[in-house]
């Protein structure tokens, strides 16, 4: 089980190029399934839930090639297999877009139930939901689900919750159904946009996007893309802007959407932090000596505060002065990392949904673990603020969506090194100086 030993007290500064979005990236490249052709997808990030997605791929059948620079080709024609029940399905929760791409390209699909974070129940029903309006007969069992349907019959589907998964599952399986699909209360991250961007450069007819009403005329005069590129990765993006903000730091981000940070500015902007914002970059600055302030938040669905940033924020407001308030509105159980940061030494009280943060404190390095993905990043976050050294177990689900992490960190000048055991005594690093 690999660590990260991060040292306390630096602050970050410097220019990473960002990512291309890992939450974009896995419905688009499930879609390459949805017909048979070849696909050049680029700005694609390099990280263990894209491979173990592209290794499914290749388990149904299909060419897959990495070049460097994170394109991505895929030879989807020689797809022969719509049956995706091995371990490794459940290892992401990504994989169930191949419910909407299989099925509307076959017309049956069998699939391991998803895997992914650990936020408590995880449910697809609604996912489920849709695809039975669109005319699919399902069976559950225990961790597999089978899908099958002659000809999907296009229909108006309402999500009971915003579903970011439910959205993109609906559109694949909708863009191959006869007559007209109408989604509403659909989800309006920027990844939906990115997925129907990508099915309307393969010829189908999807309006709406990015709003809650989207329209999916299906049985398009369909051919396959030529090249796409993956938008870049903003929850990346924002856990390094929360670095420079907590660590006092000066960190310039290229290939970002400004637009898509939009919520996460402007809470920086009232705990104290400074920004420059370009056309496809931000800078974000907090001068040495000037205190955060506590702020409140609420997470919910784009272009609300993002989950996924949830964490990061939480560690941001444990440095900052007064008590801040943390609303979790879109998952059931999305504080269990909280003890970890109560280890460094956190002064946070949960209550149902909220969490109250209580600061500045100051961290005392300790062994700590990451309990899930954004969390994980939270925790190497609470390291950098910590005195002496932090140990940080199971990086592995942090490497899981962030690509290079490591070696950004270091051109930020963080004092972080990855071992592939832990430690026995943290205090005898000796740190690249
Ligand atoms: C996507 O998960 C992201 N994952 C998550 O990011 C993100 O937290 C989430 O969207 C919300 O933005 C990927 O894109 C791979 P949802 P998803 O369906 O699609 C309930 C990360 O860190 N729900 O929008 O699974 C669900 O329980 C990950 O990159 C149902 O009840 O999220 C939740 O309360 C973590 N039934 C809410 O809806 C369903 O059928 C939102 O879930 C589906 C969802």
């Amino acid at each position: 089980m690999s660590s990260y030993l991060l040292e306390g007290g630096q602050r970050l500064e410097g220019e990473i190029k960002i990512s291309g979005s890992k939450n974009a990236a896995l419905p688009v490249l499930a879609a390459t399934a949805l017909l048979e052709g070849c696909y050049r997808i680029e700005n694609v990030p390099l990280i263990d839930d894209i491979r173990t997605l592209l290794e499914i791929l290749r388990s149904l059948g299909a060419e897959v090639e990495f070049l460097p620079e994170g394109t991505v080709l895929i030879d989807s024609s020689t797809i022969n297999n719509c049956t995706a029940i091995s371990e490794r399905v459940g290892k992401l929760r990504g994989s169930y877009y191949l419910l909407g791409a299989l099925l509307g390209r076959f017309g049956e699909v069998q699939l391991r139930l998803p895997g992914g974070c650990d936020f408590g129940r995880r449910p697809i029903d609604l996912h489920l939901k849709g695809l039975r309006q669109l005319g699919a007969e399902i069976i559950e069992e225990e961790c597999v689900v089978y899908c099958r349907c002659s000809e999907l019959t296009g229909s108006n589907i309402f999500l009971d919750i915003v579903s970011v998964g439910a959205t993109a599952n609906i559109m694949l399986a909708a863009a191959r159904a006869k007559g007209t699909t109408t989604i509403y209360n659909a989800a309006r991250e920027p990844h939906i946009v990115d997925l129907a961007n990508f099915l309307n450069a393969m010829g189908a007819r999807i309006q709406g996007a990015g709003t809650d009403i989207i329209r999916i005329r299906g049985r398009a005069a369909f051919r396959p893309t030529g090249s796409y590129s993956i938008i870049p990765d903003q929850i990346e993006a924002g856990t390094y802007l929360a670095m420079a903000a907590l660590t006092a730091g000066d960190i310039a981000l290229r290939n970002v959407i400004p637009s898509h940070l939009d919520a996460l500015i402007a809470k920086l902007r009232e705990m104290g932090v400074d920004f420059e914002i370009g056309e496809e970059e931000v800078r974000a600055m907090r001068a040495p000596h000037t205190a955060l302030t506590a702020t409140n938040f609420v997470t919910a669905p784009y272009p609300g505060f993002p989950t996924d940033l949830q964490p990061q924020m939480m560690v941001l407001l444990t440095q900052a002065a007064g008590v801040g308030k943390v609303t979790e509105n879109v998952w059931n159980n999305r504080f269990q990392y909280i003890p970890g940061l109560k280890q460094l030494g956190a002064r946070i009280v949960t209550q149902g949904r909220s969490a109250f943060v209580t600061g500045p404190v100051q961290f005392t390095g300790s062994r700590v673990a990451a309990y899930d993905l954004r969390a994980g990043a939270a925790m190497v976050m609470a390291g950098l603020v910590s005195s002496g050294t932090t140990e940080i177990a199971n990086i592995e689900l942090i490497e899981r969506g962030y690509e290079n992490f490591v070696a950004k960190m270091l051109q930020l000048g963080a004092k972080i090194i990855k071992r592939e055991e832990p430690m026995t005594n943290i205090t005898e690093i000796d740190f690249v100086s």
